[in-house]
């Protein structure tokens, strides 16, 4: 396992990763894979039990582990979040990989439910926001880095999946320390503007 050291002095310290929606799926694998590389980790999910689990798989590779059940939605457990990556370490990433697809089958948008089309958009794209604007002082401190799981839907778009596309268009990884964006997407096929 790699060492880490903090810039000011030589104890070893794990960096820290942020990643919501982390109990299973892409979260939790990434989650393992971050865990295994020695990072101290802040996890989150609605369902406790699943995420108490999947905590007590992620310690066995011997960093610590916070484990917080909640709603990206809700801003005292961003809070909360926050303030356990302070507690575990230095932050240099945040992954905010938590997502709501919306009803299902998809609706159209002429048809789409606006309550469903609100949680949606305040799960991906306005607890996202949230989440960073109260990481950043932790991530800029260290230069790190924050990454928004989207989806090729995003890119190019699928028939019936006009609503996914247009608030997951959001997604790109930022650097914390000076809010450059990373090189820009290419287009996907048919897609135009800027
Ligand atoms: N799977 C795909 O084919 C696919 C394709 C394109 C993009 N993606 C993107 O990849 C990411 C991960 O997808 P996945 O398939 O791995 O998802 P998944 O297996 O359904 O896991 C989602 C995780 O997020 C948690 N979660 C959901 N809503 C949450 C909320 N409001 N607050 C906190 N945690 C929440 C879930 O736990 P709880 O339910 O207990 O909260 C779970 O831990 C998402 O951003 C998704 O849009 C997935």
């Amino acid at each position: 396992m790699p060492t880490y050291r903090n810039p000011d002095g030589n104890t070893p310290r794990r960096p820290v990763a942020l990643i919501t929606g982390a109990s299973k799926g892409l979260g939790a694998t990434l989650a393992d894979f971050l865990a295994a590389q020695g990072y101290n980790l802040v996890i989150d999910a609605r369902s406790a039990e699943t995420l108490t689990a999947t905590a007590e798989r992620l310690r066995a590779y011997g960093g610590a582990v916070a484990a917080l059940p909640g709603d990206v939605t809700d801003p005292a457990h961003r809070k909360a979040l926050v303030e356990a990556a302070r507690a575990s370490g230095r932050l240099v990433l945040l992954v905010n990989n938590a997502s709501a697809l919306g009803p299902s089958p998809m609706p159209a948008m002429a048809a789409y439910p606006l309550d469903a089309l609100a949680r949606v958009l305040a799960v991906n794209v306005i607890a996202p926001v949230a989440l960073t604007q109260a990481a950043l002082p932790l991530l800029v401190e260290r230069g790190g880095l924050v990454v928004n799981v989207s989806s090729a839907a995003a890119l190019g778009g699928y028939p019936g999946w006009g609503r996914l596309r247009g608030e997951q268009g959001r997604a790109r990884p930022h650097h914390a320390d000076d809010g450059r964006r990373t090189p820009r997407r290419r287009r996907g096929r048919g897609e135009r503007g800027p």
